[in-house]
C-alpha cells in the first residue's frame, strides 16, 4: 500500500474561498507578495467508487501565501482534514495539483509527485500539528523534536542543539527532559510545535491544535502559532472548529461539503465558541436567533443565560 492509500482522507468542488471580514468570494490571499507558497488548483478528492462513493473535496482552488496564517473552519466531515492531508502530501488527491515554490525558486507539484520523493518532499516543506500531540512517550521533550530533525537529515549533536534551541523558543526549556506522560496537554503541544519546526519548514499545517487544550492554553498556542509566521515567515494552515483561532487568523475560509463558500452562514456558539452552522439547535433571543453546535450547549445556555453576556 502506498502512503497515500494508507492515510485518511477525502474532498469536493468550489473556487470560491471567503476573507475573515467580509466573506468576499476569492481563493488568492488578499496581501499575497508575489509567488505563492502553495497554490492549489481543482483539487478533489472523492474516497471509494461507485454507489458509496464520498466527494470529500471538491474542485477546491487556494492560494496560500508566505507568512500567512490561515484558518479553515467548517462543520464536522466538511473535508477540513482532507484538505489538509493532501496539502501535507499525506494523501494522494483524486485530481487537481498543489505546486509549491520553494525560496530558491524551485516549483513542484505535490498532487503529482512521485511516491518515492513524497518522504523528501514533506520533510522539506512542512511541519505537522496534530489534535493529539502524537509524540512518543518513550521519547523525552528533547528526544521527541531530534527525531525529527534526524528525519529531516540532521543528525547526532546538531539535533540535539537544535531540539534544545526550539524547545526554549516554545518556553519548555525547563521540561527538556520531561516526558509526555508528565507534561500538561499545553505543554505536550507546544512540544509538538517545536518538533514541526525541526525541519525549518516554510509551511505548517495543523489540525485542530488547541481541540484539547482550555481556554487559556488554547490561546497561548494561537498566540505561539502567530508569532511563528511573523518572526520566520512561515506559512501557517490550520483547520479547526474553534472560533478563537480566528483572533490569530489573517484569512477565514468556510469549508462545507468539500467547497470554500462564503462565511455569512456561519454563527457562533456563545457556550463553546465554537463556528456552527446556522442550522440545528437554536433560541430565539432578544437579539436575534443564537445558534448551538448540540443540544447540550443549548440547554446550558438556557439554564444559564445570564453567564453567556
Ligand atoms: N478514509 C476515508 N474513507 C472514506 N470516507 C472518508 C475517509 N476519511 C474521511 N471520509 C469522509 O470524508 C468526509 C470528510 O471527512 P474529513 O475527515 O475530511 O472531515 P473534517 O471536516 O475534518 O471533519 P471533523 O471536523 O469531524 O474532523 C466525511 O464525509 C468523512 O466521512
Ligand atoms: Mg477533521
Amino acid at each position: 500500500m502506498n502512503t497515500f492509500e494508507g492515510t485518511r482522507a477525502a474532498i469536493g468542488s468550489g473556487a470560491a474561498a471567503g476573507s475573515g471580514s467580509t466573506g468576499a468570494s476569492q481563493a488568492a490571499p488578499a496581501a499575497a507578495g508575489g509567488v505563492p507558497v502553495l497554490r492549489v488548483r481543482g483539487l478533489t478528492k472523492t474516497y471509494g467508487l461507485g454507489d458509496t462513493a464520498v466527494a470529500a473535496v471538491r474542485s477546491v482552488d487556494l492560494d496560500v501565501a508566505s507568512g500567512e496564517v490561515l484558518l479553515v473552519m467548517g462543520p464536522s466531515g466538511s473535508g477540513k482534514t482532507t484538505l489538509l492531508l493532501m496539502l501535507g502530501a499525506l494523501l494522494r488527491p483524486s485530481s487537481g495539483s498543489i505546486m509549491v515554490s520553494y525560496r530558491d525558486h524551485r516549483e513542484t507539484d505535490i498532487a503529482t509527485a512521485p511516491e518515492k520523493q513524497l518522504p523528501a518532499l514533506r520533510s522539506h516543506t512542512f511541519g505537522f500539528i496534530f489534535q493529539d500531540y502524537a509524540l512518543i512517550d518513550a521519547l523525552t521533550a528533547t528526544e521527541n523534536i531530534a527525531v525529527a530533525a534526524n528525519l529531516a537529515g540532521t543528525t547526532g549533536a546538531a539535533a540535539s542543539h537544535r531540539a534544545t534551541k526550539l524547545l526554549d523558543r516554545v518556553g519548555l526549556a525547563h521540561r527538556a527532559t520531561a516526558r509526555p506522560s508528565q507534561m500538561s496537554g499545553g505543554e505536550q503541544q507546544r512540544v509538538a510545535v517545536a518538533r514541526a519546526l525541526a525541519n525549518d519548514p516554510p509551511v505548517l499545517l495543523a489540525d485542530e491544535p488547541t481541540a484539547n487544550l482550555d481556554a487559556s492554553r488554547g490561546r497561548d498556542l494561537a498566540r505561539l502559532l502567530r508569532s511563528l509566521a511573523r518572526e520566520d515567515r512561515c506559512s501557517v494552515v490550520i483547520v479547526s472548529h474553534d472560533e478563537r483561532l480566528r483572533e490569530i487568523a489573517d484569512r477565514v475560509l468556510w469549508l462545507e461539503d468539500g467547497q470554500f463558500r462564503p462565511l455569512t452562514s456561519m454563527a457562533v456558539d456563545p457556550v463553546c465558541r465554537m463556528a456552527v452552522e446556522t442550522t440545528g439547535a437554536h433560541v430565539d433571543g432578544q437579539g436575534g436567533r443564537i445558534w448551538f453546535c448540540s443540544e447540550g450547549c443549548k440547554r446550558e445556555f438556557v439554564e444559564n443565560a445570564a453567564s453567556f453576556g
